[in-house]
C-alpha cells in the first residue's frame, strides 16, 4: 500500500508526524507531495499533486493536510475521481470509507490534535468500502462529473 500525503507551510511538522505513524504503524510506504519548509506555500499545490498521484495509480490513496483542512479538500475534489472527506473525528472518516469510498482524506493542523488524527487515520486506513447500495450513489458522482466536462 501506498500513501500519498501533502501539506503546506502550516502543516509541515504535523505531516511529519503522521507520515511516520503511517510508516511505523502499518509499514506503509508514504510518499511526500508537500512541501517541507515554512515559507508560505500555496495548499493547492500539494492538494493537485496528491490528487493526481491517486488517480494516476501512483499511490493507493493520499492524505492531505492544510490549517483547517477545508482548502486542500476543496482542491482534491476538483480532480475527477477524487473523493476526498475532511475530518475531525473517526466516525466520519470510517462512514466514508464505507459508504462513500473516500479515497482521501483531510484533516486541519489547527483544528485537530495530533492523537485524535492518528486515531481518525486508523478509521480510515482500516475502513473498508462495502459497495452494494452505496455504489449506485458513487456511480451518480461519477456522472455528476461526466457532465460537468461536458458544460
Ligand atoms: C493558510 O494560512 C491557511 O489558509 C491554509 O492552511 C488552510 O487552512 C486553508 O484552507
Amino acid at each position: 500500500m501506498k500513501i500519498g500525503i501533502g501539506n503546506d507551510h502550516v502543516a509541515v511538522d504535523y505531516k511529519n508526524q503522521i507520515k511516520q505513524y503511517i510508516e511505523e504503524k502499518y509499514g506503509y510506504e508514504v510518499i511526500n507531495f508537500g512541501t517541507d519548509s515554512t515559507e508560505r506555500f500555496n495548499y493547492p499545490v500539494a492538494g493537485e499533486a496528491v490528487a493526481n498521484a491517486v488517480i494516476s495509480g501512483e499511490v493507493d490513496k493520499g492524505i492531505v493536510i492544510c490549517g483547517t483542512g477545508v482548502g486542500i479538500s476543496l482542491v482534491a475534489n476538483k480532480v475527477n475521481g477524487i473523493r476526498c472527506v475532511t475530518c475531525s473525528e473517526p466516525y466520519s472518516a470510517k462512514l466514508s470509507r464505507e459508504h462513500n469510498n473516500t479515497n482521501m482524506l483531510a484533516f486541519g493542523a489547527r483544528v485537530v490534535g495530533i492523537e485524535l488524527a492518528k486515531m481518525i487515520v486508523d478509521a480510515w486506513l482500516n475502513g473498508e468500502y462495502e459497495g452494494g447500495r452505496h455504489q449506485v450513489r458513487i456511480d451518480m458522482l461519477t456522472d455528476i462529473e461526466e457532465r460537468q466536462k461536458n458544460k
